[in-house]
């Protein structure tokens, strides 16, 4: 078949170099390229430079996109009612971790219709912003615990939790009785609270000081600090959980689960639509 005319041949091109016409260039099959993207040759010619220079790429790219997340401090919705969690339902938090009840259970409501019709309003960034670590999750093997407080009495949960099987005979969720035998140590309660102060949590200086004192007060109706325990803690739920002397386990955990979803009053909130 004869030759196109129209065609260029690389050997009539004068934009194409060979060995022998270049003798110090590295030789080029197609057209001459502009001079700065001649050299972008050498970083595609030299595997070891390519990866430095991507990974430099790269390294530039993720630091424009997540630096300023560290300084943003609106990123999170300031919400009226979020509060740090008292003594008491902190210590209760640490045993709804120890015991791994986050394996089972998740703590956000997606904005999903049967959600929200499920367990009411949508779970909001404020609401878990002092929680260390977080307890989202993605799976349920039992339901969303987000808003559970206040959804049964003290005593539904002391019998669901010595054995959930008395009060819903078709559950799964194992038994924890051994919780009541268990006293909550209020020192290490205390450390507790300023290690999360230490994260970010703020408490202040005083609530460190009275945190061993303030686990003992929130589970004795009859405290002396009543009135300052509820103005360090707004809305703090003070009574005996589980109906027994002293404060055990139980207590501590009952008081965390009843007070999940609480600080909100979701008939004033408006969501800030700006953000
Ligand atoms: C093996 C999985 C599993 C583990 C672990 C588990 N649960 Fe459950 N939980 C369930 C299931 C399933 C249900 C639903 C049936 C029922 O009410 O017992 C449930 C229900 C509940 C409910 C009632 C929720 C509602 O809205 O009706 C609460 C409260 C609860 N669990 C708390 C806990 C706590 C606290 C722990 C840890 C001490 C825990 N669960 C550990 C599976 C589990």
């Amino acid at each position: 078949m004869a030759k196109n005319p129209k065609i260029t041949q690389p050997e009539n091109d004068p934009n194409v170099s060979t060995l022998s016409d270049l003798p110090n260039e590295i030789p080029n099959e197609l057209p001459h390229q502009t001079g700065f993207l001649n050299r972008h040759q050498v970083l595609e010619r030299s595997p070891t430079l390519l990866l430095v220079a991507s990974l430099l790429v790269v390294t530039v790219g993720g630091i424009v996109e997540i630096a300023p997340l560290f300084y943003l401090e609106n990123t999170i919705e300031e919400v009226e009612g979020v509060r740090p969690y008292s003594p008491l339902e902190l210590a209760g938090r640490d045993v709804y971790i120890r015991e791994g009840c986050y394996v089972c259970h998740s703590q956000m409501i997606r904005p999903m219709r049967d959600e929200v019709e499920r367990y009411g309003h949508y779970s909001l960034a404020a609401e878990s912003m002092y929680d260390h670590p977080f307890q989202w999750g993605s799976k349920r093997t039992g339901p969303d615990l987000a808003r559970v407080g206040g959804k049964y009495s003290d005593a539904w949960h002391l019998d669901h939790l010595i054995a959930p099987r008395s009060v819903v005979p078709e559950s799964i969720m194992p038994g924890y009785a051994y919780l009541l035998d268990t006293q909550v140590n209020a020192e290490y309660t205390a450390d507790l609270v300023s290690t999360h102060r230490f994260v970010g949590v703020p408490y202040t200086e005083a609530m460190i000081e009275v945190a061993a004192a303030d686990v003992l007060a929130q589970a004795d109706p009859d405290t002396d600090a009543y009135d300052d325990l509820l103005e360090r803690y707004p809305g703090a739920q003070i009574r005996n959980f589980d109906g027994e002397p002293g404060v055990s386990e139980m207590d501590a955990l009952i008081a965390y689960l009843q007070m999940l979803g609480t600080t909100v009053d979701f008939s004033t909130f408006t969501p800030d639509a700006s953000r």
